[in-house]
């Protein structure tokens, strides 16, 4: 029923004008705001300017001529064609575009593809060997630690980069004993993959993925 005689004076036709005019400005709005904003860095239409840079990712050399603004997720995903890593945030909030960098995990939507000439890339495509899966692509597959799957191939990358940034010894803000063997209770492994957003909420059976997948025993144990 209408209500046109409260404060707010909301009807069914103000209800109905507002919708439209989000319907219409959902479709039209977009193209002014491209006319009226300066391109965003990191894309090819707003420079002439390149630069040649060769990125090696998962094992081959990819010689590349990119605006010097291109991100690395952008190189890779826009230039190189891996669209595994996805593009979430792109302001180093979510996680879905992490990548390895000489082993270790980095938000690629953050860095720029022209800093990392004679780094080592890897990214989700680069983890199986032929059709064996990575031992943690294999362990999300079976405890489901996924829905929608658009965080996953962050996910996975981060708790590979994770494992090994453990297994070195690196401690989180919430490991408690710096002198003893490092071991991923649940508190740690959430902890250490607080950076990569689920929005479907998976994280349980992210957990229980990177323990099997990883090794690690019932007392947060790592196989080394
Ligand atoms: S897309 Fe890079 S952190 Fe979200
Ligand atoms: S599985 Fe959907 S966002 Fe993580």
């Amino acid at each position: 029923m209408d209500d046109t005689t409260g404060p707010f004076r909301v009807s069914r036709r103000t209800v109905l004008e507002g919708t439209a005019a989000l319907a219409v400005l959902g479709s039209v709005a977009p193209e002014a705001a491209r006319a009226a904003t300066p391109a965003a860095p990191g894309r090819d239409a707003s420079s002439s300017v390149r630069v040649p840079v060769t990125l090696n990712v998962n094992g081959l050399d990819h010689a590349l001529e990119l605006d010097p603004r291109t991100t690395l997720l952008d190189a890779l995903r826009e230039h190189i064609g891996l669209t595994g890593s996805k593009k979430g945030c792109d302001h180093g909030q979510c996680g879905a575009c992490t990548v390895l960098v000489d082993g270790r995990r980095i938000n690629s939507c953050l860095s720029l593809a022209a800093m990392h000439e004679g780094d080592r890339v890897q990214t989700i495509e680069g983890f199986a060997e032929g059709a064996a899966l990575h031992p943690i692509q294999a362990a999300f597959v079976h405890h489901d630690g996924f829905q929608c799957g658009y965080c996953t191939p962050g996910q996975i990358c981060s708790s590979i980069g994770m494992l090994a940034e453990a297994k070195a010894g690196m401690p989180s803000v919430v490991t408690a004993d710096l002198s003893g063997a490092p071991r991923l209770s649940d508190v740690e492994i959430r902890e250490r993959m607080s950076g990569n957003i689920c929005r479907c909420a998976a994280y349980p059976n992210i957990v229980a993925a990177i323990k099997d997948g990883g090794g690690v025993g019932p007392d947060g144990e790592i196989a080394l």
